[in-house]
This record gives structure tokens, C-alpha cells and sequence, in this order.
């Protein structure tokens, strides 16, 4: 499938993007972990350049835009990737720089496009750059990271905390001073106040641009720079007391450590480089909360182009709090500024065990007809739920520290393929565990049911594509008297679509004043065409519905 030829917008407003955790999507190496081969076989599955569409049946593939794959970089793997050793290299693990090139050619082909993870706040302690780094003090590449001398006494420099838990601040015997890291002591800090890091790592972007993706994803981007003078950051006024006794950084207010006024300027730089070439795209990882959030978007369409906005995935599932959050991002966005939604990725809980994978379906609706450009999180097309992963399974450093409940291998096992030993995504044990009922759940299963959650993404995606109402059209939520429904109005001249959504397993009768009729085009049981009147509007419990209204 095309991506939409809605040619007045650019790629990444009409896009779907997909996100592939690479250790987890398909291994062909026969190692229990996914490789840059294995996306590159099942490539059909996300999109197969057709356009074809067999009347009345279901979509060939899934249609999907765009391609995000998590680190494949050269990497110790002690955050499975997110501790990069070479910035311009492919893990063999994964495959190599060949690999990569008939990806991105593969990908292109098909008319999608490819972004790949930067990780510019931290290297691994592995890098080239940081075993110089920490030779000596005198090295040359000395401030390339944070190294700063132990108080007197010898404690840290600061108070602040890793992210996965303990002081962020490691002391190199050999040297005897601290270096920083918010991640684990394996990701040192790189020092973005130093000319020549900056140069180095805009090089690495260049490098990438030159290959042909279309875009990063920028990995905690908002962390790059620090208070100057390093100052120690308040503690919390709304601390959990149910963290863990060695989560500082769950405790403090973040005011020193990132999200710093300067960091504006070097995404600037980023921007100006990025525009340099022909249509790319620049995503950030950025958490914070509005007003701060929206800085990332730049003063003037100079900043990120989509900082990502991760809001719906950490709310209640009631449809008052969804709307709410969707109109105060609708009433915040600058004009140059274009809004997106996330509903899962590698570093929560899966969405089907979130909300239940009843009104999971709710959930592919809504993101697939809001404004903005949705990120869809592999395996969340199945129903896909969180894994069973006991304390001799466990993976991820973040539960090491911090405790089973926070391990993020919940959302990161393998794909389901078929119905074959471990879903047909190995031929051998893989590094997480498969879900226990993947012979019900995957992907071949679900592609001969035609009512299956897959094929509800399928349509869904599809009709997206081709409906300029939901690729485009405005947003305009309606008041109505149930408040556990959320209904707004995409309008196009065109052709405007209303979407209703029944977040509880209860059905309601819905209805809009003057409201006239119209024409049920798609429900998320994929049994319903119909004409209805907008004054009696029966949603089933459980139940999305997209209407074709008269605009
Ligand atoms: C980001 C990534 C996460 C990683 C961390 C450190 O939050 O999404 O997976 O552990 O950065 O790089």
C-alpha cells in the first residue's frame, strides 16, 4: 500500500509510523534474538507497495508508512542497545552496514520510509571516545564527557539519581573523579557544552543522512544538556511511597538535570542540518509536561518536528480524561506545529494488558483517527499482552535495579508469527518468552479471521489512508451526555467523518442534536455498514464507530 498521496502534507503528517524492537521482531540467525534480515523478510507483511485492495475482502498488508527500529548500533548491549559503541555501524548481531543499505532500499521501494534511533546523551563505556575519556585527565577527549571531583569527603558531586536507580554518578578509581550517567554506569554522559562532541555527533547524523533514512528518533533529547554549575535538584513534592529505596531520581524535582533553555538550541542545529537534505524528519523523546513540552516544536517550526507525546498512554482509559488531553494538545499546538499520539512502545506495558484487549480495539480507533501522526508499536496489531517474566527470566537492567515490576521485558517479546514453536519467530529458544497463547494470537491465525484485531488494523489503516478527512481534516470534539463516550468530528471538504468510541463494556444510545444521519462506514467489530440517525446512535459496549457525515 501507498502511503496517501495527500500531496499538501509532508510524509511524517501523513504517516503511521510502526516501531520494531530489532531483538524481538524475527531472528533468521537462529540465536534467539531478532535481526535486521528478519525485518527485512517479513517487510510484506507491514507493507507490500501494493495498491490493490480486493473489493470487500481485507487488505494485503498492514499498510504501514514508516519504519522506527530501536538501536542496531555496535553495543555491549547492557540497555540492549541504548549503550551505542560506534554510532555509524550495525551490531553483527543484528547483520552489517550492507544489511542496513538493502533495508533501507527494501523499505523505499515499498514507498515507506525508514527513522532510526540516535542516542546523543549517552555513549557506552565502550565507546572509543569514553576509554580515551577516561585514561587520564589530561586525554583530549577528557571533557568530551562530565567528569567532575568528588565533594570533599568523597561523595558524589551532586544528589542526582539514575533513572534506573542509585546515584547518576560513578567514581573512576584511576582518575579519581566522577563521571555522570541517568542511565546505567555502562552509559557515560556526553558533554554537549564541548565544540568538538557537538561536531562529532552532528557528523554521525550526516552519516546517516547520507544513507538514505529519513529520519531519527532522538533518544531522550531533552536531556542532552545540564545546569552548568551541575546544582543540586529539590526533592519532590509528589513522591510515590511505594518507590524503591534507591530510586533518587523518582524523588526529585528535575530542574537542574535536564530539559535545560539551551537544549533549544542545539535541536536548532539539528533542525538546520536535517533541512539541509530533501524531506527528513526529526522525532524526540521528550516527557515533559505542558508548558515545557511544547518548546520542543522550536519558536518557529525550527525545533523537532514531532517531539513525541506520550500523555495518552499514562492516563486513566476513561473518555473524559482522553479528551481532555487531546483538546488541551489541540489548544496548545502552534500553527507550524503538527500533533501526534502514542499508545505503546519499548519502555511500558503493552496497551492490550493496560486496557484489556476488548477495548484494545477502541484504543487502534482512536489513535488511527485523531489529528496527527499515530505511532503504533509492533505486535500491538495482535493484542499482543505483557509477558510472563519471573525474576530467573528477567532481561532489562531497569528491573535489576529497581524491582520485577519494572522490568520493561513485559513489552518486549517476540513477535507472533504463526503457530509453529515460539510463534515462528525462532527456531530456538528466544531471549524473552513468547506469550503462552500465541498459537490463538498471531499473525497467521489472525489473518483468516476476518473480524480479528489484526484485520480490525488492517481496515482501519487503510481507510485512514485513503479518508483526506482523517489524514487531514480538523478536530472537533462533540458534547455529549454519556460521559464515558468521546465522539469528534474530522472535517474535510471532502467529506467529514464523526468517530464515536464506547470506552466501557456498557452500550449506549448517543444522542446529537440536529445532528441528521449517517453512514456507519466501520465499527471495531467489522460487522457493521449502516445508516443511523445522529439522534438515536446505539454504540455497543466495547464498541468504536467511524460515520460518513454530510459536511
Ligand atoms: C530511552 C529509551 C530507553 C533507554 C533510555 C536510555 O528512554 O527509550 O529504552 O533505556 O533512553 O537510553
Amino acid at each position: 500500500m501507498k502511503l496517501s498521496k495527500s500531496a499538501d502534507l509532508p510524509w511524517w503528517q501523513r504517516a503511521v509510523i510502526y516501531q520494531i524492537y530489532p531483538r524481538s521482531f524475527k531472528d533468521t540467525t537462529g540465536n534467539g534474538i531478532g535481526d535486521l534480515e528478519g525485518i527485512l523478510n517479513k517487510l510484506d507483511y507491514l507493507n507490500d507497495g501494493s495498491s490493490a485492495y480486493p473489493n470487500g475482502g481485507i487488505p494485503p498488508s498492514l499498510g504501514i508508512d514508516v519504519i522506527w527500529i530501536s538501536p542496531f548500533y555496535p553495543s555491549p548491549m547492557a540497555d540492549f542497545g541504548y549503550d551505542v559503541a560506534n554510532y555509524v555501524d550495525v551490531d553483527p548481531l543484528f547483520g552489517n552496514l550492507q544489511t542496513l543499505d538493502r533495508l533501507i532500499e527494501e523499505i523505499h521501494k515499498r514507498g515507506m520510509k525508514i527513522i532510526i534511533d540516535y542516542v546523543p546523551n549517552h555513549t557506552s563505556d565502550q565507546h572509543p571516545w569514553f576509554i580515551e575519556s577516561r585514561s587520564s585527565k589530561k586525554n583530549s577527549k577528557r571533557d568530551w564527557y562530565i567528569w567532575r571531583d568528588p565533594k570533599p569527603g568523597g561523595s558524589p558531586p551532586n544528589n542526582w539519581g539514575s533513572v534506573f536507580g542509585g546515584p547518576a554518578w560513578t567514581l573512576d578509581k584511576n582518575t579519581g573523579q566522577y563521571y555522570l550517567h541517568q542511565f546505567l554506569r555502562e552509559q557515560p554522559e556526553l558533554n554537549w557544552r564541548e565544540r568538538e562532541v557537538k561536531e562529532a555527533m552532528l557528523d554521525v547524523l550526516r552519516f546517516w543522512l547520507e544513507r538514505g533514512v529519513d529520519g531519527f528518533r532522538m533518544d531522550v533529547v531533552g536531556m542532552i544538556l545540564k545546569d552548568v554549575e551541575l546544582k543540586d535538584n529539590p526533592p519532590s513534592s509528589r513522591t510515590d511511597p511505594n518507590l524503591p529505596s534507591n530510586d533518587i531520581f523518582g524523588r526529585q524535582m528535575h530542574l537542574y538535570n535536564e530539559d535545560q533553555d539551551e537544549v533549544h538550541q542545539v535541536i536548532r542545529e539539528f533542525r538546520k542540518l536535517l533541512d539541509q537534505y530533501d524531506d527528513r524528519c526529526a522525532i524526540g523523546e521528550v516527557w515533559y509536561e505542558m508548558p515545557r513540552w511544547i518548546k520542543y516544536y522550536g519558536e518557529s517550526g525550527d525545533g523537532l518536528h514531532l517531539p513525541f507525546n506520550f500523555r495518552l498512554m499514562h492516563l486513566p482509559w476513561e473518555a473524559e480524561a482522553f479528551r481532555h488531553s487531546v483538546d488541551g494538545l489541540e489548544g496548545a499546538i502552534p500553527s507550524f506545529g503538527w500533533p501526534n499520539y502514542v499508545l505503546g512502545n519499548h519502555d511500558g506495558t503493552r496497551l492490550a494488558s493496560r486496557i484489556g484487549t476488548a477495548q484494545a480495539r477502541v484504543a487502534a480507533m482512536l489513535l488511527l483517527t485523531l489529528r496527527g501522526t499515530p505511532t503504533l508499536y509492533y505486535g500491538d496489531e495482535l493484542g499482543i499482552e505483557n509477558g510472563v517474566i519471573t525474576q530467573d527470566l528477567m532481561q532489562d537492567p531497569q528491573g535489576f535495579r529497581l524491582g520485577l515490576h519494572k522490568t520493561r521485558d513485559f513489552c518486549r517479546t517476540p513477535m507472533q508469527w504463526n503457530s509453529e514453536p515460539y510463534a515462528g519467530f525462532s527456531k530456538v529458544e528466544p531471549w524473552l518468552p513468547v506469550e503462552a497463547n500465541y498459537q490463538e494470537r498471531n499473525i497467521e491465525v489472525q489473518s483468516d479471521d476476518p473480524s480479528s484485531m489484526l484485520n480490525l488494523y488492517r481496515q482501519l489503516l487503510w481507510y485512514r489512508c485513503n479518508t483526506p478527512a482523517l489524514v487531514h481534516g480538523t478536530y472537533r470534539p462533540l458534547n455529549v451526555d454519556h460521559d464515558c463516550c468521546y465522539l469528534y468530528l474530522r472535517e474535510h471538504s471532502e467529506g467529514s467523518r464523526l468517530v464515536a468510541l464506547n470506552f466501557v463494556d456498557q452500550s449506549h444510545t448517543i444522542s446529537i442534536p440536529d445532528g441528521g444521519r449517517g453512514e456507519v462506514v466501520m465499527s471495531t467489530y467489522l460487522d457493521r455498514a449502516e445508516r443511523v440517525s445522529l439522534s438515536n446512535l446505539l454504540l455497543r459496549s466495547n464498541e468504536g464507530i467511524i460515520i460518513e457525515v454530510n459536511s
